[in-house]
Order: C-alpha cells, then sequence, then structure tokens
C-alpha cells in the first residue's frame, strides 16, 4: 500500500512523473498501433487540445446551467442522425460505445414492458456482437441468447430466427462487427425484430463514422442504417473512427418517442427534480466539445479524405498478410477492421508473431480466440506506416517459426 504525498509536487515533477510512466505504454503516435487511439492527424490534435483546454472543468449534469452543452450535444446527435438517415430519430452523446449499448438495452427492455408486457426480456445476438451487450443484459436482468455465426462470420439469421419468441426484447445486429470486421444482414435482423414486436440495434460503434463516407466515396456497403425499416436504435463512437478524443460516443433512437424510453426522472427526492438521459451523473463536458469541434473541424471532406486513406491503408495490410506464407485474413473484412490467424497445419503461432512484431517495432495488436487471431483496427494514422509493417510483419513471421508463445493471454485489462 502507499500513500498520497503529505506535501504537494510541483506541475514540472509530475509531468515528468508522468513521462517516465508513459514509456511502457502503446505508440499510437508513430502509427504503430491497430485499435485504441484514432489518429486524425495533427491539425485535428490542435483544435481538440485547445476546446478540450476551454471545456476541461464543465459539467454535462446540468445543461440549464451550461445551455452550450445542451447545444453541442443537440446538434452532434442532428449531424449524426442526417448521417444515418435518420430523419425523425433523436438521441443523446454517451461516454462511449458501451454506455451508448447500456442505453439501448435498457430502453429495449422499458418498451417491451411498455408495449408489450414483458417482464422476462430476451436478447437474441450473435457471438460476434460486442461484450458490452453482455454487459448490459447483465445489468438489465436479460436473458441472453448468443447465437453462433455463419462461415462467413455474418449473423446467422435462421439461426436466430429459432431464439426469438413472445419474450424478445431485443435484436442486435453490427454493422461492422469488432472481431472479423464484417456487416451483419441487418434487414433480415430487423425483420425478425418486427415479427415480434421487439427493438433492433444496430451497433454501428466503429462503422458509424466509416461507412457513411465510403457510400459516398462509391463502395458498396450493405444497408445498415435507418433507411433499413425495423432499425429502433443505433450506436456510434465519435472517439473511434470520428477521430474524436476519448469519451465521445452518440446513442439515437429511431424517434422521440422511442428516446422516451431511455431517459431516467426521479421527482420524489429532496435534491429536487432529477432527470438523466444516460448511464453517468456528472459528465464531463470535455469530450462533449471536443467532439464538436473535431466533427465540424473534418466536415464531410475532412471524414472522406480519412476514410479513403483507411480503407486504402486496411486493403493494403489484407492483401500483404495474404501474401505471406502461413498467415491469412478470416473473412472479407468490409471497412477498417481485420483479424490475422495462421493458415490451418502451418507451424506459426499467431500470437508469437504479434510478440515478435512488437519487440521489433512496437507494432501493437490486440489478441482474440478463438481463432487465436491478431486484431487490427486500422485508421487514417496507420497508413504513413502501413508498408513498414507489412516488412516487419514478414521478418517476424521467418523470426517465429516453430515457436509458440508461453503467454496465450487474450485479456483486455487486468482487474486490478
Ligand atoms: C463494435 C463495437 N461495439 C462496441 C464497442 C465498445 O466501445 P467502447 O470501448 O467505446 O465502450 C466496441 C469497442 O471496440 C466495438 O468495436
Amino acid at each position: 500500500m502507499t500513500s498520497l504525498n503529505q506535501q504537494g509536487r510541483s506541475k514540472e515533477e509530475l509531468l515528468a512523473a508522468l513521462t517516465t510512466k508513459r514509456a511502457r505504454d502503446a505508440r499510437w503516435q508513430d502509427g504503430r498501433t491497430f485499435g485504441m487511439v484514432y489518429d486524425g492527424g495533427p491539425e485535428v490534435h490542435a483544435v481538440a487540445e485547445a476546446v478540450a483546454k476551454m471545456y476541461l472543468h464543465e459539467n454535462a449534469l446540468n445543461t440549464i446551467a451550461f445551455p452550450s452543452l445542451g447545444e453541442i450535444q443537440s446538434e452532434v446527435c442532428s449531424w449524426t442522425a442526417a448521417l444515418f438517415h435518420g430523419e425523425t430519430a433523436a438521441g443523446f452523446m454517451t461516454s462511449g460505445g458501451t454506455e451508448s449499448i447500456l442505453c439501448a438495452v435498457k430502453a429495449a427492455r422499458e418498451r417491451a414492458k411498455a408495449e408489450r408486457g414483458i417482464t422476462a426480456p430476451e436478447i437474441v445476438l450473435a457471438e460476434t456482437a460486442h461484450a458490452a451487450f453482455h454487459k448490459a443484459a447483465y445489468y438489465f436482468g436479460f436473458q441472453v441468447h448468443k447465437v453462433k455465426v455463419r462461415d462467413d462470420f455474418r449473423a446467422d439469421v435462421e439461426a436466430m430466427a429459432d431464439c426469438v419468441n413472445a419474450n424478445t426484447a431485443l435484436v442486435v445486429g453490427s454493422a461492422p462487427q469488432y472481431p472479423q470486421g464484417v456487416i451483419d444482414p441487418i434487414p433480415d435482423l430487423a425483420q425478425l425484430a418486427l415479427s415480434v414486436g421487439a427493438s433492433m440495434h444496430v451497433d454501428a460503434c466503429m462503422g458509424g463514422f466509416v461507412l457513411p463516407f465510403m457510400e459516398q466515396l462509391g463502395f458498396d456497403v450493405l444497408p445498415w442504417d435507418f433507411r433499413v425499416e425495423g432499425v429502433t436504435t443505433i450506436s456510434a463512437d465519435i472517439h473511434k473512427l470520428g477521430y474524436a478524443p476519448k469519451g465521445a460516443s452518440v446513442i439515437l433512437h429511431a424517434n422521440k418517442q422511442l428516446r422516451q424510453y431511455q431517459t431516467f426522472m426521479f421527482d420524489q427526492w429532496l435534491g429536487g427534480f432529477y432527470a438523466s438521459p444516460n448511464i453517468q451523473g456528472t459528465r464531463s463536458g470535455l469530450p462533449m466539445a471536443c467532439a464538436w469541434a473535431v466533427m465540424q473541424h473534418l466536415g464531410i471532406e475532412g471524414y472522406q479524405r480519412l476514410t479513403k486513406l483507411t480503407i486504402d491503408t486496411r486493403a493494403t495490410m489484407v492483401a500483404g498478410v495474404r501474401a505471406i506464407d502461413g498467415l491469412m485474413v478470416l473473412g472479407e473484412p468490409e471497412a477498417q477492421l481485420v483479424a490475422i490467424a495462421t493458415r490451418p497445419h502451418s507451424d506459426l503461432d499467431v500470437f508469437a508473431v504479434g510478440d515478435a512484431l512488437n519487440r521489433r517495432g512496437g507494432w501493437f495488436h490486440d489478441r482474440q480466440t478463438p481463432p487465436d487471431t491478431l486484431h487490427a483496427t486500422v485508421s487514417a494514422g496507420n497508413a504513413p506506416v502501413i508498408d513498414l509493417y507489412l516488412e516487419d510483419l514478414a521478418a517476424s513471421v521467418a523470426e517465429v517459426q516453430g515457436l509458440r508463445a508461453e503467454n496465450r493471454s487474450t485479456s483486455y485489462a487486468t482487474l486490478e
């Protein structure tokens, strides 16, 4: 156990201490991290840093005290709704994908109870749906039907249909799903939800700020947004490929009437009438204002430029990986996500390859299993170094032939 220092320490001393602490952190600044931090470039940083300083201390708990944050939230939601073709859509900003998903699941439960009298709600999802849905199901008391995906890693609509019943409150699809980066058959899943009057959530936490711009650029994109009949909620993270600093996501409902199932109000408190749109109470204005500013700084043209760079870089990565003997890419990635595995019967351990890449050039991939894969969320910041990456990947593969990594953990975090 350590205790807080008795005497205060100077700013200089603290900055030096943090610089030392950070030395082992992932090197996102030079494009060597495939996930977690998405780099929109120096101008985007300058905008976000200036706005962060301005809004460092503001509290969005009370948007009557801070009306600018109320306006920021409604403008960000409105721009996002327009991108997703949700003419009547309405929503809120949240702290991230997980909170947006928690809000969608909670709203589905309230709706199912109010409109269909469901008291034992069930959720039907593919095994590729993000872990946050399981967290939400646990928090909000849902029974989960987790269904195997097809060979192409998309949700298996027929198998999911077998799990839909009178207690189904929510059907989930992803655009794209995180593990292999493919888009689920959203129109078929939405029909499934409609068939019992359930809600349909599209998890576009990863794709929300990529797919609209891909479509504008002329790529074929499977239908996933509010143009699909039956979609009731969509989550999209501005702090991912929206290139804003962490702590910014949007949860949108198809209309204001559905949105009311998300909010919480309490008027029996001596502290006054309490209304809260999402999970947090006090919430920092900083990420909200930064997201507002970054979105406008980039504009549609900026996002199209970053999306083109991202998709070209992903294509280079996929082709480069497939050209290396012993490696393969799972499925056909449709946007920015790639899963790298070893070919069946090869003498290669993909985790050993990942470790060698990290030693060789500080490259960072998340690991996932089953099957054992290195995961990449490609973004514009990786573009300048993708050729260097592929060189290091080939060298790492040669280095670890026949070797196996001792550490097999795919853990995201320690719980300490
Ligand atoms: C598809 C998808 N949904 C939800 C999330 C959760 O987002 P967050 O980590 O911002 O809570 C992620 C995170 O990677 C994701 O990839």
